[in-house]
């Protein structure tokens, strides 16, 4: 049975984030590669970052950030019917973090997916979580952003190391008219930059063995600058797109939550779509960079802190590898 033709858009009507407790600043980074407080700042914005302790896995980020989400929407799980988790780092390859999730929230009625999206998988999960509920086929959509990037970072790698940290962001979507809640999506990919940020190990192509082990192959290999610049062009275009589509301008949005991969990236997507400093969501000092979490961790805190209200017109624009890209554009 399909929805009622009047409700043919979705909207986010819950939100939700957790990080871990355990906390790993510039100086504890001092001490253990040859790197400074004030390079990382600099260069990063990161001042610290959440990491996981050793007995959590994504789902249970996930479960803290979903059932903030859900209390925040007001919903239980046995209402949900698509669970959507972004992560490329599940608790194991199969079965998959939205499956584990599934049965630890109870969500008897749903079916449940991840996404290997990397950064972009939050924005990912919302367009399809779009388009599912806008065609009818579902009503309770639960989307989480997660990951645990501390277990296949190589903390003798500073130029990655300082980077990352654990977090996980959820949402919970219902239908509603057209013209409220999501107003546009975009989603984009390029696998020939692949070697701009890949993990060579552990996957069907390259089985972990001693040698491979031995040579890093389940740490994940970046270069930074060819990410740098590929990632402004990516978010503006995908800002832009989802802006046009929607017939607005960038003037029109009240808040930018841009993926938290470095200040000067997100300083750099700013200033080219003449935004003043106040209307972007930065929470990079105290996050690093979650990956897929940024997103909603981000959207989640400045919700509780009461910068963001129902009614605000809010542009989410991600970048990762892959590469993907992707931008939503809602009304709250
Ligand atoms: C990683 C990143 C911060 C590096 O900044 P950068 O200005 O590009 O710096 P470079 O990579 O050119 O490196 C400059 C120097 O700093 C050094 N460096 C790297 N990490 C360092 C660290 N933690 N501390 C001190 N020096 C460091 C490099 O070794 C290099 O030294 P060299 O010139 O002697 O070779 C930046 O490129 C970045 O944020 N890129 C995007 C990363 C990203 O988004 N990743 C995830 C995808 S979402």
């Amino acid at each position: 049975m399909t929805l009622k033709s009047e409700y043919t858009g979705a909207k986010i009507v819950g939100i939700g984030y957790y990080l871990p407790e355990r906390v790993l600043t510039n100086l504890d980074f001092e001490k253990m590669v040859d790197t400074t407080d004030e390079w990382i700042i600099t260069r990063t914005g990161i001042r610290e970052r959440h990491i996981a302790a050793e007995d959590q896995a994504a789902s249970d980020l996930a479960f803290e950030a979903s059932r903030m989400a859900l209390e925040d929407a007001n919903v239980e799980p046995e209402e949900l019917d698509l669970i959507i988790v972004g992560t490329v780092t599940p608790d194991m390859f199969v079965p998959s973090a939205a499956c584990t999730l599934q049965d630890r929230l109870g969500a008897v009625k749903s079916a449940a997916f991840d996404i290997n999206a990397a950064c972009s998988g939050f924005i990912y999960g919302l367009s399809v979580a779009h388009s599912m509920i806008s065609h009818g086929k579902n009503k309770t959509v639960l989307v989480v952003g997660v990951e645990i990037l501390s277990r296949i970072t190589d903390y003798e790698d500073r130029a990655t190391c300082v980077l990352f940290g654990d977090a996980a962001g959820a949402a919970v979507l219902k239908p509603c008219p057209a013209d409220e809640g999501i107003l546009s999506t975009f989603m984009r990919s390029d696998g020939s930059y692949a070697d701009l940020l890949y993990m060579p190990g552990g996957g069907s192509r390259r089985p972990l063995n001693e040698e491979r082990l031995k040579n890093g192959e389940q740490f994940l290999k970046m270069q930074g600058n060819g990410l740098f610049k590929n990632a402004v062009r990516a978010m503006l275009e995908a800002s832009n797109h989802v802006l046009i589509e929607a017939g607005m301008e960038s003037k029109d949005i009240d808040f930018l939550i841009p993926h938290q991969a470095n200040i000067r990236i997100i300083e750099g997507v700013r200033q080219r779509l003449h935004l003043p400093e106040e209307k972007v969501v930065v929470n990079i000092d105290h996050v690093g960079n979650t990956s897929t979490a940024s997103i909603p961790v981000a959207f989640a805190e400045a919700k509780e802190r009461g910068d963001i209200k129902k009614g605000d017109t809010i542009l989410m624009v991600g970048f990762g590898g892959g590469l993907t890209w992707g931008a939503v554009l809602i009304k709250y």
